[in-house]
């Protein structure tokens, strides 16, 4: 039976969520209608991640979880980073597995949807150099706060990362394509663009990079903020650098992974810095921004990794005084050349360092929110919040800011931030800035 209604559910990073939203207009496009719950849906489409084991291992539980009461089942279509690593492997895994679409494939979901309702079991984890996004509908709609991919994939070969193996090699969009969705989505509703890129700061036209594509985004009118993540310190330029201090809509923030904060570690991790080249980087972006709020992501317990590594990495933690970081255990993915590693660290060690990592993270992120209250700022409103009256927006510096207003999604509002916690702040209404 040719599927009516759909649902796409997407896990891991924002990349992901973005391909989500595109492979649902496409859906929209063909004339099916997007279904609040999976429940209801005659199609779903898991837009899986592969980054870490926990993550992989839930496509194939959320899968067994579709089954029905009265045993029947929708089409399930398994897309996202786990379809590219597995392809046909996946279909052999689990039987309720209808079609297998790779994240450079999901142009052709629906010529593959109704080859699978008539019996077909089609997988398509091919990575074509042609460009699936000139084969997606225009975009019309879009959140006050919206993404668009701006670049895929990775050529750093990290030793623990799967993303050079189920993104394949670093390809930027064209300027005129970013562009035109800029303005598309702009169109659409949207207040805030966030740049997204395995390396964002990796684009380049050949000519030009990152920082000169922001000052373009910069010119459109009802734009009125731009940000970008993730970011690689091995292309952070001096002209990116230079962007954060002159370019307005610019947000002070900045997502740039260290990932340890010790160099023997680093080393064996093939990241290109060391910490001294990184926390020198730091150094001239706060030269140049000086408000900026940092962020980062680590992995305790890369094999080998001792307990002066670790503690070396809770000392960068100090040093930088992060606004936000994401840490996780280190986890061993197939085909990796960390996996092979001699020296891998037993579950009890990391999760204790996992702890007290979490714990040195928290005191800054709270140190850096107290530091902000008092302060005037902008928030973009973004979402309702759990109490009626009460609205949900983000500061310049990525907060979530808690204010009590009637002002709608898109809004920007002007408001004293008046308390803190480690994950998000409260904020006064001062006045309201046209919508
Ligand atoms: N194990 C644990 N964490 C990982 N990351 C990437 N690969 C792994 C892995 N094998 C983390 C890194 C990266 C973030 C997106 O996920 O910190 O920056
Ligand atoms: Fe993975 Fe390293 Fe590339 Fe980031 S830079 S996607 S961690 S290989």
């Amino acid at each position: 039976m040719t599927p009516k209604t759909f649902k796409i559910k997407s896990f891991g990073c924002q990349m992901n969520v973005y391909d989500g939203e595109r492979m649902g207009e496409l859906l929209a496009a063909e004339g099916m209608a997007a279904a609040t719950d999976s429940e209801d849906a005659d199609l779903v489409v898991l837009n899986t991640c592969h980054i870490r084991e926990k993550a992989a291992e839930k496509a194939y539980s959320d899968i067994g979880r579709l089954r029905r009461e009265d045993g029947s089942k929708p089409l399930i279509a398994l897309a996202g980073c786990v379809a590219q690593a597995e392809g046909t492997e996946a279909k052999r895994r689990s039987p309720m597995i209808d079609l297998v679409v790779g994240p450079q494939a999901y142009h052709r979901l629906p010529e593959m949807i109704a080859e699978a309702a008539r019996g077909g079991r089609p997988v398509d984890t091919d990575m074509p150099a042609l460009s699936k996004f000139d084969l997606l509908p225009a975009r019309r709609r879009a959140t006050p706060s919206a993404y668009l991919t701006v670049q895929e994939g990775c050529d750093k070969f990290c030793t623990y990362c799967v993303v050079p193996y189920t993104r394949g090699a670093e390809v930027s969009r064209p300027w005129e394509d970013i562009i035109a969705e800029a303005h598309a989505l702009v169109g659409g509703g949207a207040r805030e663009i966030v740049l997204l890129g395995q390396n964002v700061n990796a684009w380049t036209d050949g000519a030009r990079g990152l920082a000169e594509l922001i000052r373009e985004l910069a010119t459109i009118d009802g734009l009125e903020r731009i940000r970008y993540t993730t970011s690689h310190p091995a292309d952070m330029t001096d002209a990116l650098i230079a962007a954060h201090g002159e370019v307005e809509k610019l947000m002070p923030y900045l997502h740039l992974p260290v990932q340890s904060g010790s160099d023997r570690i680093l080393k064996a991790m093939n990241r290109s810095h060391t910490t001294d080249t990184y926390l020198r980087l730091l150094e001239q972006m706060r030269g140049t921004r000086p408000d900026i709020a940092l962020s980062g992501d680590f992995i305790v317990g890369f094999p080998g990794e001792t307990e002066a590594d670790f503690e070396a990495t809770l000392q960068i933690v100090d040093a930088v005084r992060y606004a936000a970081a994401y840490s996780f255990k280190y986890s061993a993915r197939p085909g990796t050349p960390a996996a092979v590693m001699e020296d891998q660290i037993p579950r009890d060690v990391m999760e204790d360092r996992l702890r007290r990592l979490h714990e040195r993270i928290n005191i800054h992120q709270l140190a850096f929110n107290a530091g902000k209250v008092g302060v005037d700022t902008q928030i973009l409103i973004e979402r309702a919040g759990r109490r009626d009256g009460q609205m949900i927006g983000k500061s310049p510096w990525l907060q979530s800011v808690h204010v009590d207003t009637d002002a709608r999604p898109g809004e920007i509002l002007d408001v004293t931030l008046v308390s803190a916690g480690p994950q998000s702040m409260a904020g006064a209404v001062r006045e309201r800035i046209a919508a």
